[in-house]
């Protein structure tokens, strides 16, 4: 586990959550054996990062982990508000942990984070999930250790105000072993795209200070990550609320000078945020990853203006040029919406068009899902969800190709591969990734997890690519 300090978060908070730390963690002391923890996290790299943080405390309160619900004494979800299917199976997965508290009523369950900072959802847990103990939204999750003691004293404790301003900061953090570490540099969102529930349920974009940032990096890097990737809903406006706070690139810029810090990686740039100064950090550091997640979200300006996305198809095309000149390699994703309401057959031909014309390495797809509370849920809706799920596979066919033509182009190239581990499905290769974020799988022993090695390309999937180490 790992400390650092955080001054911008209110100092009476913080010494509240270290004096409920402090008293769960001599109440498990007396137990004389760790309490079993198993945290489950659902959606983006935000809320993975939001339960290394969670995790952090609990270890802190002297919690073990376990790595299914069954053999746990605390069973937390952190949930995603995304979309329907995620959230389905957040109420699935609860509805399956009423016989096991039944059988175990000491078992403590808790849902948090996206989902539960919206008060129907919150309010369908109160009345129908009576087993659920703690229930606590993104802006109280700083304030976990003394919701998890009112739990445990046998309370029902839902905390899910509004409260704007609030940074989740604590002093506690487990991270997934070295080399990639994730490092939030800011909270919330300001974009109001109009199909978006994140804004509703995370607030108002927040920066932390980039003294803070620095220092958590210098603490990674003092553990062995070589790596970080800096997290934010929309990191191009980072810096924006803050007075005299530096801008994205200089915070960049700053961060690479970290000594350990090898790469240096980013997530989500929002196309109308990217400036030329961004491009030009990005072109001339060598430290900074060459890849570049720019979420267009469909093709047809008519559809864009519907989702307040604030830019043109043509204006966003303009900025993949650029990038794109002064950065040849550029590894390029994107994220799409299928069936926004009112997109017809002949938008979504818009966006086949725009995968063609920019031909990115990877997209992520997704059906549009009705978010209660935003304004696209009251849009009149004009394709069927047939047609929406035919038009959906025939994207991916199109984009599939597009990938494997992308990766083939790495045939017999030698890439620098950072080493994560073992490949899931086989013990005895490793996996690791390019600097422009390509997944590479290879033969090679444990001793090389964390280093950083030349790997020749002899095979090119779709999803990934395979190798072997040049001496
Ligand atoms: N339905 C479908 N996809 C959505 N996304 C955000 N909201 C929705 C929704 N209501 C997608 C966007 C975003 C990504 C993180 O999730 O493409 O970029
Ligand atoms: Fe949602 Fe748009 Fe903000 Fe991304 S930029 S989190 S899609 S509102």
């Amino acid at each position: 586990m790992e400390c650092f300090c955080l001054k911008e978060v209110r100092p009476e908070l913080l010494e509240k959550q270290q004096e409920y730390i402090d008293k769960i963690c001599a109440e498990n002391r007396i137990l004389g054996k760790k309490p079993l923890a198993f945290v489950e996290t659902y959606g983006c790299a935000q809320n993975e990062s939001d339960s290394e943080r969670l995790k952090g405390m609990l270890e802190a309160m002297g919690y073990d982990f376990c790595g299914t619900s069954v053999d746990a004494d605390l069973v937390l979800y952190n949930t995603c508000a995304v979309r329907e299917n995620a959230e389905l199976r957040v109420f699935g997965n609860i509805g399956a942990l009423k016989h096991q508290k039944n059988r175990k009523p000491g078992l403590v369950i808790g849902v948090c984070g996206c989902m539960m900072q919206q008060a129907h959802i919150a309010e369908e847990i109160h009345k129908k999930y009576k087993h659920v103990d703690m229930v606590f939204g993104t802006h109280s999750l700083y304030m976990f250790p003394e919701i998890l003691d009112k739990a445990r004293l046998g309370n029902r404790v839902f905390e899910n105000e509004d409260s704007e301003g609030e940074i989740f900061e604590t002093e506690s953090c487990h991270r997934d072993a070295p080399p990639l570490a994730k490092i939030p540099i800011m909270y919330g969102c300001n974009n109001f795209c109009t199909y978006c529930i994140v804004p509703y349920v995370r607030g108002r974009e927040r920066s932390r200070s980039a003294e803070n940032i620095l220092n958590e990096v210098k603490r990674v890097s003092e553990s062995g990550y070589k790596e970080v990737m800096l997290l934010g809903q929309n990191v191009n406006s980072y810096g924006k609320d803050l007075e005299d706070g530096l801008t994205f690139a200089e915070l960049l810029d700053e961060v690479c000078k970290v000594d350990g810090i090898e790469r240096v990686r980013f997530m989500t740039s929002h196309p109308k945020d990217i400036s030329d100064e961004l491009i030009e950090v990005m072109a001339g550091n060598d430290k900074i990853c060459k890849q570049l997640h720019l979420p267009v979200q469909c093709g047809s300006d008519r559809i864009l203006k519907k989702m307040n996305r604030s830019y043109t198809r043509e204006k966003y095309l303009q900025i993949v040029k650029k990038v794109r000149e002064r950065m040849p390699e550029i590894v390029l994703s994107t994220d799409i919406i299928v069936g926004f309401p009112g997109e017809t057959n002949e938008d979504f031909e818009d966006t086949l068009s725009i995968l063609k014309e920019v031909e990115y390495d990877l997209v992520f797809s997704f059906i549009y899902s009705k978010r209660k509370g935003t304004p696209a849920a009251e849009m009149p809706d004009c394709l069927t969800e047939e047609e929406k799920h035919r038009n959906f596979d025939r994207m991916q066919e199109v984009q599939n190709e597009i990938s494997k033509r992308r990766n083939d182009a790495y045939f017999g190239k030698v890439e620098k591969v950072l080493v994560e581990g073992f490949s899931k499905t086989n013990a005895e290769v490793l996996s690791g990734r390019t600097d422009g974020g390509k997944v590479v799988n290879f033969p090679g022993g444990s001793e090389l997890v964390g280093e950083i090695v030349d790997v020749k390309i002899t095979e090119c999937k779709t999803w990934s690519l395979t190798g072997e180490i040049v001496k």
